[in-house]
């Protein structure tokens, strides 16, 4: 971009801009809107409505029922979509997350259970293995090695009964090669043309998903790191080629995760290929924020949409986010 020749001091004040409300919303380039959110849930199996998860305040897992009522906020709040994550019971949990295609699934119910409730709101699903699997991984394992091409056909599975149970977008975020082309390809197969596929394409092997693993319950059972499969956080070159091999191979729409530590990630693959941008602003970035909040030493309102703002400024379509209800308020206020 070029800049016109600039007026020096004090013929140009850039303070002029700033000096009242209406000024400011006048020449603001960048604004948040619900309809830029993206709401997070974690569903269980139970019939508790609501089970607060410690380490991030104001969410807590929700039964089926309690699901489909954050569908019909979700509609009322605009708030475009919802993101499903479920907490499995450890005694259905396997090797090689068998549980994860039942058609009957807790993801499947939470999903018809939504889109009864309010079939106007997005549904998207997560397509990986580790609430299902009692090592807590993405993928299958052998001798301590996740295999990747025995796992991306249980992701295919699972995919599909997601797809069959209504799910708008398949997400898949478990970072194995190829795993988009063999969705897109089996949807095609499936006569499900219309779903949509939004690549976790790069997605970092990250600190920040800590309290996540909590709300699924899959931080005790994780065995060792994610790092054979998540990518290095010292790396940018590499999320290009990521991106562009699911771009290559059927994506609708591309993800960058963590959030706010990886702007600058957006902004390389915004430039790069234009193409529907997300990221997702993870659990470790919810908790931070609100454990300064409780703790007085931050706005928890006024955090929650700046930040959110700094994600579409770096050039998002939209934020996953758990603070999306509170920001959807705060925003149609
Ligand atoms: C797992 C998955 C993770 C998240 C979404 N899907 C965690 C991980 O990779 O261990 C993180 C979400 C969050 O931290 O909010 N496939």
């Amino acid at each position: 971009m070029s800049l016109p020749p600039l007026a020096s001091y004090p013929a140009l004040r850039l303070r002029r801009l700033r000096q009242a409300a209406w000024i400011r919303d006048l020449v603001r380039e960048t604004v948040v809107s619900p309809a830029d959110l993206i709401w997070p849930i974690v569903v269980h199996e139970g019939a508790e409505d609501r089970q607060p998860v410690a380490s991030m305040p104001g969410v807590a897992r929700l039964s089926v029922a309690e699901a489909a009522r954050a569908a019909v906020r979700a509609r009322a709040l605009g708030i475009p979509a919802i993101a499903v994550f479920p907490h499995i019971d450890g005694e259905r949990k396997d090797a090689v997350g068998s549980h994860a295609s039942h058609p009957d699934g807790l993801v499947m119910r939470t999903v018809r259970a939504m889109k009864d409730a309010a079939p106007e709101v997005g549904i998207m699903c997560d397509v990986a293995l580790d609430p299902f699997t009692d090592h807590g991984h993405d993928g299958l394992m052998e001798h301590g090695r996740i295999l990747n091409d025995a796992t991306i056909e249980r992701l295919v599975e699972q995919g599909l009964a997601q797809a069959a149970a209504g799910a708008d977008i398949l997400a898949p975020s478990d970072m194995m090669d190829g795993r988009v082309g063999a969705l897109r390809g089996a949807l095609e197969a499936d006569g499900r043309q219309d779903v949509m596929i939004m690549a976790y394409a790069a997605k970092y092997a990250s600190a920040f998903y800590g309290p996540y693993r909590d709300a699924i319950g899959s931080a005790k059972a994780l065995v060792g790191d994610k790092k054979t499969y998540q990518m290095d956080p010292g790396n940018t070159d590499e999320a290009l080629r990521e991106v562009a091999l699911d771009i290559a191979e059927g994506a609708d729409m591309v993800m960058v995760k963590p959030g706010l530590p990886y702007l600058d990630i957006v902004r390389r693959i915004v430039e790069a290929y234009a193409m529907p941008t997300f990221a997702f602003q993870v659990s470790g970035e919810y908790a931070m924020i609100m454990a300064a909040a409780q703790n007085g030493w931050l706005e928890e309102d006024r955090a929650i949409l700046e930040s959110l703002t700094a994600f579409k400024r770096a050039g998002c379509a939209g934020v996953i986010s758990y603070f999306a209800p509170r920001a959807a308020e705060l925003l149609g206020a």
